[in-house]
């Protein structure tokens, strides 16, 4: 799949922009906040709906604009050509048009674009906290799987419900015998919506972790063996599919029901779920060297990128926001060869163009990034 145009309006630091992109290695070049980074997180945006970045979608709207807009004509071979539009207002919720027609679902947007992002975030899936792996895995999987957005969305509200109850049988210290009885059919939904979470985490985990440590291997030049570990809240024991999920998940919840009511929420679920990353056996986030960790997280991204293209039958776009200068030499060549192996359209960003070769330039498309403006070399 390929960007022919995008264009982005009120977005970030750009005003106005419009850019024909090349199929290839497209490279952004300039110094620090120019822009670079934003115009990389409207094609993701557009592709997620979601940046990694923003904490709320109206941090996206340029300042004191009331409206933000991206759009992009994107060629695909396993699909028409579509034409998308996302537009954030800072009074209403976002919008997203595909080939014109609004959609409030963003099921049916997500995953039209298919993008896969390298930034130097990415090692904190590695080293930071269980919710950005948690954000990571859910990002990933929706983009190849609107059923997957359906339930994440499902989940959340019954959650958010159950939740409420069980602060309120905390707060009335078991004087609301009603309340305590809705609670098991609370329990039964969550159980049923988190089932299917669980479920394609789990199948999602174990295609990506082969593919990474496949990676991993050639990263690391045969010395490291990866080997990614789902770590659920509750045991999964035997559970083979999606419906013993959900009988092992009720029964975790049964177990812990006492200690709920007391604290005032839910204590097991996919919300909590977790993954380890063992380097030779032992868990890179603790063990291992900065160089690890950047190597792990270098197999994950371009295991996704593999398994997109495995599930969608065409490579996703590729979005290398400086990182370059993370990576070592080996790290560096790795990735140039499988970018260009994978052909894939590629967004790149750069403080300069040391690192690459002339036969290189000569082939991509760069422009230089200063203050929301880009201009083509
Ligand atoms: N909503 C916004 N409106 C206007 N400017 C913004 C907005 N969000 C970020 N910026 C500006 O964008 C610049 C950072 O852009 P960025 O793309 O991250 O830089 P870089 O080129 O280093 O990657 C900063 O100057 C910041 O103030
Ligand atoms: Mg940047």
């Amino acid at each position: 799949m390929q960007i022919e145009t995008l264009e982005l309006e009120s977005f970030r630091n750009y005003e106005r922009l419009r850019i024909e992109p090349g199929p290839g290695l497209n490279v952004f070049s300039g110094r620090n906040a120019q822009g670079k980074s934003n115009l990389l997180e409207s094609i993701y945006v557009l592709a997620t709906s979601k940046s990694t970045r923003a904490g709320k979608d109206i941090e996206l709207i340029r300042f004191e604009d009331p409206v933000g807009r991206i759009t992009a004509h994107v060629t695909r071979e396993k699909n028409s050509d579509v034409a998308l539009e996302m537009i954030f207002s800072q009074t209403d919720k976002k919008v997203a048009r595909v080939n014109g027609v609004r959609h409030t679902k963003l099921a049916e947007v997500i995953g039209q674009l298919n993008a896969v992002l390298f930034d130097s975030g990415d090692l904190e899936i590695v080293r930071g906290e269980p919710a950005i792996r948690r954000q990571f895995l859910d990002l990933e999987i929706a983009q190849t799987s609107p059923r997957y957005v359906h339930a994440l969305g499902a989940y959340r509200k019954t959650l958010e419900q159950r939740n409420r109850l069980l602060r309120d049988l905390r707060d009335a210290r078991g004087s609301l015998d009603g309340l305590r009885e809705v609670l098991p059919s609370w329990s039964a939904q969550l159980a049923h919506h988190g089932a299917r979470l669980i479920d394609r985490r789990r199948l999602f985990l174990e295609r990506l972790g082969l593919l990474a440590a496949e990676v991993h291997e050639t990263l690391s030049d045969g010395r490291d063996s990866l080997q990614v570990v789902y770590v659920p809240s509750f045991p999964l024991d035997g559970a083979v599919d999606e419906a013993g999920v959900r009988e092992a998940f009720a029964e975790a919840l049964a177990a812990v029901a006492h200690d709920e009511m007391n604290r005032g929420t839910t204590l097991r679920g996919p919300q909590r779920d977790d993954l380890t990353f063992l380097v030779n056996g032992s868990d890179a986030r603790l063990y291992g060297s900065q160089g690890q960790q950047r190597t792990v997280a270098l197999s994950l991204k371009l295991a996704e990128r593999q398994l997109i293209e495995e599930l969608v039958g065409e490579p996703p776009i590729l979005l290398l926001d400086d990182v370059l200068s993370d990576l070592d030499d080996v790290r560096r060549h790795h990735l140039f060869d499988l970018t260009e192996r994978a052909g894939s359209q590629t967004f790149l960003s750069c403080t300069n163009l040391r690192p690459f070769s002339k036969g290189v330039l000569e082939q991509a498309r760069v422009y230089a990034v200063s203050g929301g403006k880009l201009e083509l070399q």
